[in-house]
């Protein structure tokens, strides 16, 4: 049956926020997983949708939301807001394989929602609530079986001499303003999320060594996560040795670890359903070379001036740009950057540093990433939680640069909470500086 962490009344204030953004007389429609497109059968694990989750807490597939909001003021019979959920009746067999369901009977009192019918109803309900609605909000192309039956419901509530609204509106531009800022029952499933993770990735630290398998590091961050109350990772694990590291989303994870290389591990469990993100970049053998250091402290540099300009009231691109310039200077340093900026001209992003410093994060890993206002101009807010993650990457065949520097690749990230004062770092635990890496993989 659903659990959840969060309580039913944060959903319903969740609800309720969403509902005050909406017009009088909109309805929202949030598809959970598995009504629409496969929800995988045994052959994946069942992931709940986040936007579904975020306002509902319910775990079960098969499910949609319906939420109205009322018509204030109007006369004869005005209508309120309502909370309604379509979701899977009971089914004994059913439930001998995948365990108990709430049910629609259930599941209006457990969640805290105004009425809650069988799924198999949802065809003949929906004309009825999309034939009165001013405007609907929901997510269309992400499941074409979804966008075809609100064309259905749509069709029939215009047969039934209903006027069904044709604005068609977005739901993430409104839900995932909700999303981005955390509660104090969020943030503390974050800041659990980042310990579990910080403890994952001191396993691989202590256990890495020359001539594992990339895949051996990955054996010891999985046991982390699982040991420590997670049951899956945020996103597949990269472990990278070498010039593996300059594949940004390098998964192979099957290549022996070299003597003389570094290793960049970027790894995250999911906890009660929120992510953490962290990357480590440190030497297999366990001593950083000059050359090693020398790139690798440009990035931590680049990090912490990132980190410092996480404040309230900055813009999303602040950390970006703060990151930027340490790089730009420390390239110059390092010969790999001429020092020439041509005049007046804003300066490009360098080939090293080719992706941005920082995306949000919370039930997703690459959070709230719909189709939203720009990120770069949004200004960051307490509550906010976002990754910082510079990194500098020279791959193999980059003929640009001296010979010295190829195939190799440095990323350090950490998850950052935006505070009133200072930026609260939660996986601060996880070692960074090149003294506290040496000296916890000496203790190994
Ligand atoms: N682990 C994916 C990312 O850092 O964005
Ligand atoms: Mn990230
Ligand atoms: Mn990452």
């Amino acid at each position: 049956m659903a659990t959840t962490r969060i309580s039913r009344r944060e959903h319903q204030r969740r609800r309720r926020k969403l509902l005050r953004m909406m017009a009088p007389g909109s309805l929202a429609i949030v598809p959970g997983a598995g009504v629409f497109g496969a929800d995988g059968g045994m052959a994946s694990a069942f992931r709940q949708d986040s936007d579904f989750w975020y306002l509902s807490g319910f775990a079960e597939s098969g499910a949609v939301l319906a939420l109205r909001r009322g018509r204030e003021g109007r006369r004869n019979g005005g209508d309120k807001d309502a909370a309604i959920l379509f979701c899977r009746e009971r089914n004994a067999l059913e439930e001998l394989y995948d365990g108990e369901r709430l049910g629609p009977q259930r599941a209006a009192k457990a969640l805290g929602l105004d009425a809650a019918h069988p799924l198999s109803e949802m065809d003949a309900r929906m004309p009825a609530l999309v034939g009165a609605a001013s405007a609907i909000h929901c997510s269309l192309g992400e499941h074409s079986d979804f966008d075809q039956r609100l064309s259905g419901w749509l069709a029939q509530a215009r047969a039934k001499r209903l006027r069904p609204a044709d604005n068609i509106l977005g739901l993430k531009p409104l839900l995932h303003e909700l999303r981005l800022i955390k509660s104090a029952a969020e943030i503390g499933l974050m800041r659990r999320a980042a310990e579990i993770t910080v403890e994952g990735h001191l396993r691989a630290l202590r256990a890495c060594r020359p001539g594992l398998l990339e895949g051996n590091l990955e054996a010891e961050l999985l046991y982390g996560f699982l040991r420590g109350g997670a049951r899956n990772t945020a996103y597949p694990c990269i472990v990278a040795g070498g010039a593996n590291a300059c594949v940004l989303h390098y998964m192979a994870n099957d290549a022996p670890l070299g003597q003389d290389d570094l290793v960049l591990v970027d790894a995250g469990c999911e906890y009660e359903r929120y992510a953490a993100d962290l990357t480590r970049t440190f030497p297999v053998a366990g001593r950083f070379s000059p050359k090693q250091r020398a790139l690798y402290e440009i990035v931590l540099e680049a990090q912490q001036a990132a980190i410092a300009a996480c404040r309230p009231g900055a813009l999303f691109d602040a950390p970006d740009a703060a990151a930027l310039k340490v790089m730009q200077d420390g390239l110059v340093r390092l010969g790999l950057l001429l020092d020439e900026q041509p005049d007046g001209a804003a300066a490009e992003r360098p080939a090293f540093c080719p992706h941005r410093t920082s995306h949000w994060l919370g039930l997703d890993v690459h959070d709230c990433s719909g189709d939203r206002p720009e990120d770069g101009v949004r200004t960051l807010a307490p509550g906010m939680v976002l990754t910082v993650e510079p990194g500098l990457y020279v791959p193999p065949g980059m003929k640009e640069a001296p010979s010295k520097w190829r195939g190799m690749g440095v990323r350090i990230e950490d998850d950052v909470l935006i505070t009133a004062d200072r930026p609260q770092v939660l996986t601060s635990g996880a070692p960074k500086s090149v003294e506290d890496i040496e000296r916890v993989m000496a203790s190994g």
